[in-house]
């Protein structure tokens, strides 16, 4: 199995409009503030959060479920997002959005089969020789090109790594300066190159160029003990399907002929469920040798109304297996009849078997205030400036239609307010805003009440 060359396939989110929620916002006793870390009120639903959240990190959810139900716009994307960052980059975290399974190309079951090894981590410790400091200097020395020409190609690295022992200057191979560009090292930073793979990993920023003020996420490490040159336990965190994925691609080397060559192969090669079960059988020895341990994650499915019986089923089982993430479901369904049967009805369109085994945070309608406080926070997150009083009538928008229409009324409103040459959006936009376009249920009452003047 290779380990060397795993590369993350973490998913990238789509989290543009949930970006202000930074956390679930709570005290040291679990208990949830007002408005804090981006999240307002729905308290009990938070507080649950953070319970699943030290049950997660304390390992005793695998295998289990949680449904997120409650009305549109109350928060449960949000929330699940929440946990995720508390969680930390550690613990994998992979979303997805039920309708994800259907596809003319790949089983449904396929797909919800690689979600779910994206969602179990494993951390493997390798000891290593590692070259490890912070970056006093880095000059890539260059030299005329040998292969001809006018160019000038870097024959070499000059590197400087100091500790709290001393300092080492190495000289390097060009290919770690495309790995130390990749991770874009600068001085400054703590990082460690590994010296049998060159692999180089930044591990942070040394905390004695910490800032008061510097408001980017960070992560300052401390002057690395010890010599520079030395023995280190090496932790390295990929997912099961990270492994998938590596061992499934064509392989080849970087020359000429083996690149030409994998043009015309498709880029994906199939995972099979063979590979699969060889790399679950290393997984398990490696665990059981204490090489690896086992990061059971979390397995998010949006909208989980859109899978069908046939998922449902296969999610079942699949949350019995003993590598099996905590999943966590979200619906804003009230009672319905579960796809791909003909006539079954179940509240939240969960089979009822299924339905048994999950534990539910029921997210409710917030008040007019809290609605305000978050189009307050959402109105800061994008740069915007409102009065006190266009908020207030964006409340009402809210109370009256969704929350998600109100925060959606901002962005137009802001243009608006541009366009009459202002910076900041007042009661005029806002009314003007909501006369231009409708939100849902006006929308419904205007067809409730003209029809027929509509094709059928
Ligand atoms: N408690 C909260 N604090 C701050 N922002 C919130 C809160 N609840 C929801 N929001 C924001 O309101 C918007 C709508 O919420 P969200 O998308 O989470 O609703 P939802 O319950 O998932 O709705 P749906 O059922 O339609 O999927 C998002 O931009 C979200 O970030
Ligand atoms: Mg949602």
């Amino acid at each position: 199995m290779k380990i060397e060359e795993v590369q993350s396939t973490t998913k990238t989110q789509r989290i543009a409009t949930h970006s202000h929620v930074k956390g679930l916002g709570l005290d040291e006793s679990g208990a949830a503030l007002q408005a804090a870390a981006g999240l307002v009120g729905q308290e009990l639903a938070r507080e649950a959060g953070g319970v699943v959240v030290d049950l997660i990190k304390s390992k005793k959810m695998a295998g289990r479920a949680i449904l997120l139900a409650g009305p549109p716009g109350t928060g449960k994307t949000a929330l699940a997002l929440a946990m995720a960052q508390e969680l930390g980059s550690k613990v994998p975290f992979c979303p997805m959005v039920g309708s994800e399974v259907f596809s003319t190309e790949i089983k449904k079951t396929e797909v919800l089969m690689e979600n779910f090894r994206r969602a179990i981590g494993l951390r493997i410790k390798e000891v290593k020789e590692v070259y490890e400091g912070e970056v006093t200097e880095l000059t890539p020395c260059e030299t005329e090109n040998p292969m001809g020409g006018y160019g000038k190609t870097v024959s070499h690295v000059i590197i400087g790594l100091k500790t709290a022992k001393g300092t080492k200057q190495l000289k390097l191979d060009p290919s770690i300066y495309e790995s130390l560009q990749k991770e874009k090292v600068e001085v400054g930073d703590v990082i460690y190159i590994e010296a049998n793979s060159g692999a180089v990993k930044r591990q942070g920023r040394s905390d004695t160029f910490a800032t008061e003020f510097d408001l980017e996420a960070e992560e300052y490490v401390p002057l690395p003990k010890g010599d520079v040159h030395k023995k280190k336990e090496v932790i390295q965190d990929v997912t099961l399907h990270d492994l998938d994925v590596a061992n499934a691609r064509p392989q080849g080397g970087h020359d000429i002929m083996s690149m030409m060559g994998q043009l015309m192969k498709p880029k994906k090669t199939e995972i099979t469920d063979k590979l699969r079960k060889e790399i679950n059988k290393v997984v398990n020895k490696y665990i059981d040798q204490g090489v690896a341990e086992l990061v059971p994650g979390v397995l998010f499915i949006d909208e989980v109304h859109m899978l069908d019986i046939e998922c449902f089923t296969y999610l079942h089982r699949a949350l019995e297996s003993s590598l099996a993430p905590i999943v966590v479901f979200a619906t804003n369904r009230g009672k319905c009849a579960i796809r791909g049967t003909d006539d079954i009805t179940s509240p939240h369109g969960i089979p009822l078997d299924l339905l048994d085994r999950v534990m539910i945070i029921r997210t409710l309608p917030y008040s007019q205030d809290e609605m305000v406080q978050i189009i307050r926070i959402r109105a800061q997150t994008e740069g915007l400036q409102i009065d006190d009083e266009s908020l207030a009538l964006l409340g009402v928008t809210g109370a009256k239609s969704t929350l998600r229409y109100a925060i959606q009324l901002l962005t137009p409103a802001s243009l608006l307010a541009k366009i009459n040459g202002k910076d900041c959006i007042n009661k005029d936009d806002v009314e003007e805003i909501t006369e231009l376009f409708y939100d849902a249920k006006s929308s419904a009452k205007i067809l409730a009440e003209q029809g027929d003047k509509f094709m059928k």
